[in-house]
């Protein structure tokens, strides 16, 4: 789908990033401009844009704005856009911590129904209740035993096919919780809000939302926020609210995996043999600490022989395999540094540079649960 995302901050980057990644032609916006723009989208594979470009070239508008900063956004550029659009609204309204008390959203349990009249069009509700650090590193395959589940709501019933697609996509199951009036049932302070909740447990926590707590609850996670100053980064705001509201998982994630074949350069074996033996031998406590920092929990290296030459057959089990490599290329960690210079001479492959081609595409990864 063509996507227009508004927001390119925590939330807004993490979903363009994830629904680039997941195939979809996104355009990225932000109050800065373009420019702002061009590295982020050199390296998520989407497309800087103005409001304006995002807004007109999409099937599917986010918006991913701080709440406060919606009536900001050009009115009329929403009202002239085909029916058939779809708007999301990805925003959640913290009075006391950053959107400044709103009477008209007080007196109205549905935050979104203020968004809609803001930008004079309906809108859907979703991607509020998942902090972005879940939603980059906890999406599952479809099937998945314990696979995430993500509330929706709006009017309708198109729109909501279009973003129950879209979370699809992203490795979360959809529940549908009805007209926009109900999504006060997916906001801050109720037991569906940033909990990382599977279909059936999401489905009792929205039955059971309470409104005349959820206020409370809501202005208990502001104070955490408030509480770590006005410097925070938007990754400690999250991590916090998520420490607060956060369920723990029943099972941790998956790592992901990484499985190639580097061959070795003619002569070279020995000096592959040794450099092994230096990482489990003399060297292991800053191999050690060199997967911890990169995020590794399994590497395996194998040497093969083949007619065509000798080979190194490996296999990484890491949270973030792109972080992995993006790691290998930048780090001057002493043993960082060694471990390229020995991967360049004995493989030929520069690890300081970006990797030539896409990582290797997964076609099969069964295990038993
Ligand atoms: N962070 C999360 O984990 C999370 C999770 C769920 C929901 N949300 C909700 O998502 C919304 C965004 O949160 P965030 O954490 O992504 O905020 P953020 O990191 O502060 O990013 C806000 C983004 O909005 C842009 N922006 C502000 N006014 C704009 C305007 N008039 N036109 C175009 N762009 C504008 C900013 O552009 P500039 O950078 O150029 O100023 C920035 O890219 C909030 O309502 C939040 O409650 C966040």
């Amino acid at each position: 789908m063509r996507i227009g995302m508004v927001g390119a901050g925590a939330q807004g980057g993490t979903l363009a990033k994830q629904l680039a990644k997941a195939g979809h032609e996104v355009r990225v916006a932000n109050r800065r401009g373009p420019q702002s723009l061009q590295e982020f989208a050199k390296q998520t594979g989407t497309i800087a844009s103005t409001v304006e470009d995002a807004a007109t070239h999409a099937e599917v508008i986010m918006i991913a704005l701080p709440f406060k900063d919606i009536p900001s956004l050009p009115k009329p550029l929403f009202k002239d856009l085909p029916d058939s659009v779809t708007i999301v609204d990805v925003s959640n309204y913290y009075p006391s911590w950053r959107d400044g008390p709103i009477p008209e959203v007080e007196a109205d349990p549905a935050e979104s129904e203020w968004v809609e009249r803001q930008i004079g069009r309906p809108v859907v509700k979703a991607f509020n209740s998942i902090t972005s650090d879940s939603l980059q590193n906890l999406g599952e395959p479809v099937g998945s035993s314990d696979r995430i589940a993500l509330p929706l709501a709006g009017d309708r019933v198109e729109d909501k096919k279009k973003v129950a697609k879209l979370i699809n996509d992203l490795g979360f199951d959809e529940l549908d919780i009805g007209s926009l009036s109900q999504s006060w049932r997916q906001q801050p302070g109720t037991p569906a809000y940033c909990t990382d909740l599977d279909l059936e447990s999401l489905s009792a926590a929205v039955n059971a939302a309470d409104r005349r707590t959820a206020t409370e609850k809501r202005e208990e996670q502001s104070r955490a926020i408030v509480a770590l100053g006005p410097n925070a980064t938007p990754l400690e705001r999250v991590k916090v609210s998520s420490l607060y509201f956060h369920q723990p998982r029943k099972r941790e994630k998956h790592m992901a995996s990484f499985a190639s074949v580097f061959p070795i350069l003619p002569g070279k074996t020995e000096q592959w043999k040794r450099f092994c033996q230096e990482m489990v031998g003399p060297r292991r406590s800053e191999y050690e600490a060199s997967n911890k920092r990169l995020g590794i929990t399994r590497d395996f290296a194998a040497l093969q022989q083949t007619p065509q030459g000798d080979v190194t057959v490996v296999y990484l089990e890491a949270q973030d395999i792109p972080r992995v490599f993006e790691g290998y290329a930048s780090s001057q960690e002493p043993f960082d540094v060694w471990y390229r210079e020995q991967l360049k001479d004995i493989h030929g492959v520069d690890f300081s540079q970006p990797l030539p081609g896409p990582l290797p595409e997964v076609f099969i990864d069964w295990r038993a649960r």
